[in-house]
């Protein structure tokens, strides 16, 4: 593989040499060359005739971004999506905010200052240079002071630039760049590297949920949590009838629900219940389901009084009789919601709509045993 030249490099002994040195090289007209010491030096600044570093306007920006965000965001919070009166203020009290948008400016102007020096000073996602791990770097990472010209300076001619590094009185070598930096592809997106990642992100969140919250875990307080209480459904020693869960007091009403007036009555019942519902496709299907659930088990599947019950439940007359038939749909309903004799009461069990679908599906039961002649048409 070809070598590449990366620099010509000087080493120096003294401040005052590399200074010099510096000057030299700025007068010479070079533009891509840098200096390096082992600790920062009065004077190289002007030496290098440096300009002010751009790099405080990439913080001033983060900066700004981070106050103007964090205002933005804590005004949303207080008055639009959470608004609360907090000591008799409005709700956008903006001295409020002045600490916590200082703060986030900072954060920010930070963070994002070192995440730019990485990404476009260091060219990220490149983590090498050529310098790195040169003869060259260990000496002026040490005790001497060192000058590199670029091989990309225009005016760059290895000759004439080793002839003025001697002339100064520096030790000069050449460093060429590595194959590996040459070769440089990033192997961010490797699916190992990613495959990695997601380990290390799995075995820290699980070791850390399984160590904070399982083997370490204290609770902050547990009265609470161990506090004596009867669960739903569980026994209870303290009361009589042996149940933790208590009934609702004698006439106590569910919000918006108005309890059945027909209770024991259901000549009133069959005179002013009235079906609310259409007998749709979709409620007779509704009623169909109930029914099948509900009322076949005693009733049997078509209402004709077959129950599947085996003689451990008195055989309930079919609804196809005459009586049934004449009956109003508010006596069906009635006997769904009170009972009669026997059978049991269905309101807990099925909600009023229901009910009122289950007696559409009767009807549709008795008319489908006694089909007139105009029904099949
Ligand atoms: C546990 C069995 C059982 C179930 C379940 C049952 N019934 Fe009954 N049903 C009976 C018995 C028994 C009678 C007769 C009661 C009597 O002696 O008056 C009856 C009576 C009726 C009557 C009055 C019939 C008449 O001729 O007086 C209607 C209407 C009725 N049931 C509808 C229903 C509906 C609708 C359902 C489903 C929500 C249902 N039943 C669920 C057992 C049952």
């Amino acid at each position: 593989m070809a070598k590449k030249l990366y620099s010509l490099t000087a080493i120096f002994t003294t401040p005052n040499e590399i200074i010099k040195a510096a000057k030299a090289v700025q007068e010479a007209g070079y533009s891509k060359y840098d200096v390096h010491t082992p600790y920062p030096l009065h004077g190289m600044d002007d030496a290098m005739e440096l300009k002010e570093t751009k790099l405080g306007f990439v913080t001033l920006a983060a900066g700004i971004m981070g106050a103007t965000g964090m205002i933005s965001f804590a005004s949303w919070v207080a008055s639009v999506d959470y608004p609360q009166v907090i000591g008799g203020k409005p709700y956008w009290s903006w001295p409020a905010f002045v600490p916590v948008t200082y703060e986030i400016a900072v954060l920010m102007a930070v963070l994002l200052t070192v995440a730019a020096l990485i990404v476009f000073f260091f060219k990220f996602p490149n983590v090498s240079h050529p310098l790195h791990d040169t003869p060259y770097m260990k000496k002026v990472s040490a005790d001497k002071f060192g000058v590199s010209i670029q091989a990309e300076d225009p005016k760059f001619n290895e000759k004439v630039v080793g002839d003025l590094l001697k002339n100064l009185g520096g030790e000069v070598s050449p460093v060429y760049y590595s194959e590996e930096f040459l070769d440089f592809k990033p192997q961010l997106f490797e699916p190992k590297f990613i495959l990695l990642l997601a380990g290390i992100a799995v075995v820290s969140a699980g070791g850390g949920y399984a160590t904070w919250n399982k083997l370490l875990y204290l609770p902050p307080f547990d009265w609470m949590m161990e506090q004596p209480k009867s669960k739903p459904q569980s026994h209870s020693e303290f009361y009589a009838d042996g149940f933790a869960m208590r009934p609702p007091v004698e006439g106590s009403i569910a919000r918006g629900f108005i309890p059945y007036p027909y209770k024991g009555k259901p000549d009133e019942a069959a005179k002013y219940l009235v079906n609310p519902l259409l007998p749709t496709k979709e409620v007779l299907a509704l009623g169909k389901k109930k029914y099948l659930t509900f009322c076949s088990p005693c009733h049997g599947n078509f209402g004709s009084g077959d129950s599947r019950l085996q003689g451990q439940f008195p055989n309930p007359p079919t609804l196809h009789s005459d009586k049934v038939r004449i009956w109003s749909n508010g006596s069906i309903y009635h006997v769904i919601t009170d009972g009669q004799n026997v059978m049991p009461s269905y309101q807990y069990q099925i909600t009023r709509e229901e009910r009122w679908a289950v007696v559409h599906y009767i009807r549709t039961l008795e008319r489908a045993l006694n089909a007139k002649e105009s029904d099949l048409q």
